[in-house]
């Protein structure tokens, strides 16, 4: 599937990561330009060579959390003349169940999974072209809960509510903000869930098997396509129909 991001900017955030990877990819593919970010230089580096195009890709290394970092990247989308469509996927996955939880742990996955995304959302917002999308990253653990990950959880469930909250507040520029719920994809982040529970999940997900980075990416680009015009505080469970036997 394929559609027009030509003359388009796109910011995207975990970049260097598995499923950032595969969206920049996509978008790069359909002619965009790419504002790439994540806290990993050399990795963020390693994927910009490997995608090509370098006239089309800029790089901001850095952490999200970081109001420096906030202030470069906004900078940059200043200098590229503002954003068609921003996907925040910088994340991180942390195990702890909630009796031991620190609250340096809680915390910590709330500043980089949630935080930041309201900063920088707001940091670019008055750069967001008129009709521009925004994907943010839900999860099915956002919906369903998941054992030993109730800081992520909450983090995921409430992008949801303040993607849909924010859909209310700019819509009358024509922005649309969706989300996207992925199930078990294979990621690093994902490495230690498949190893210890991954056949358990197999069982239960209907199509028998995990999903894969392309398969969220198409349907991030979609949701920033014209395709997906009048699609908007929506979130799409991408799954296999995990969701469903939950
Ligand atoms: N993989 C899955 O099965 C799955 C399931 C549900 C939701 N998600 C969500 O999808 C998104 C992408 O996940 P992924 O599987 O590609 O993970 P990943 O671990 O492969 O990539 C995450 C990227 O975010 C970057 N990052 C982390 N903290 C950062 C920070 N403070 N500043 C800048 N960058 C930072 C990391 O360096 C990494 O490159 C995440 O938001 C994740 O929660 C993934």
């Amino acid at each position: 599937m394929t559609y027009d991001f030509s003359n388009k900017t796109v910011l995207i955030t975990g970049a260097a990561g598995g499923i950032g990877k595969e969206c920049a990819r996509l978008f790069l593919d359909d002619g965009a330009q790419l504002i790439l970010v994540d806290l990993e230089p050399n990795a963020l580096r390693e994927v910009a060579d490997a995608l090509g195009a370098p006239e089309r890709i800029t790089t901001v290394a850095g952490d999200l959390t970081d109001q420096n970092v906030l202030n470069e990247v906004r900078a940059t989308v200043e200098i590229a003349g503002g954003l068609d469509a921003l996907v925040p996927a910088a994340g991180i996955y942390r195990d702890r169940d909630v009796e031991s939880m620190s609250i340096q742990e809680w915390r910590q996955t709330m500043s980089i999974n949630l935080d930041s995304v309201f900063q920088l959302t707001q940091a670019v917002l008055p750069h967001l072209h008129d009709h521009a999308a925004i994907v943010n990253f839900a999860s099915l653990a956002g919906s369903r809960g998941s054992r030993n990950h109730a800081h992520y959880a909450a983090t995921k469930a409430a992008l949801v509510a303040f993607g849909r909250s924010l859909a209310l507040e700019i819509g009358h520029r024509g922005i649309r903000v969706n989300a996207v719920a992925p199930g078990i994809i294979r990621t690093q982040m994902t490495d230690t869930l498949v190893t210890t529970n991954g056949e358990l999940l197999l069982q239960q997900t209907p199509l028998g098997r995990h999903g894969t980075a392309q398969e969220v990416a198409t349907v991030v680009t979609f949701l920033c396509s014209e395709a997906a015009s009048f699609v908007n505080g929506e979130l799409i469970q991408v799954n296999g129909g995990l969701y469903m036997t939950g």
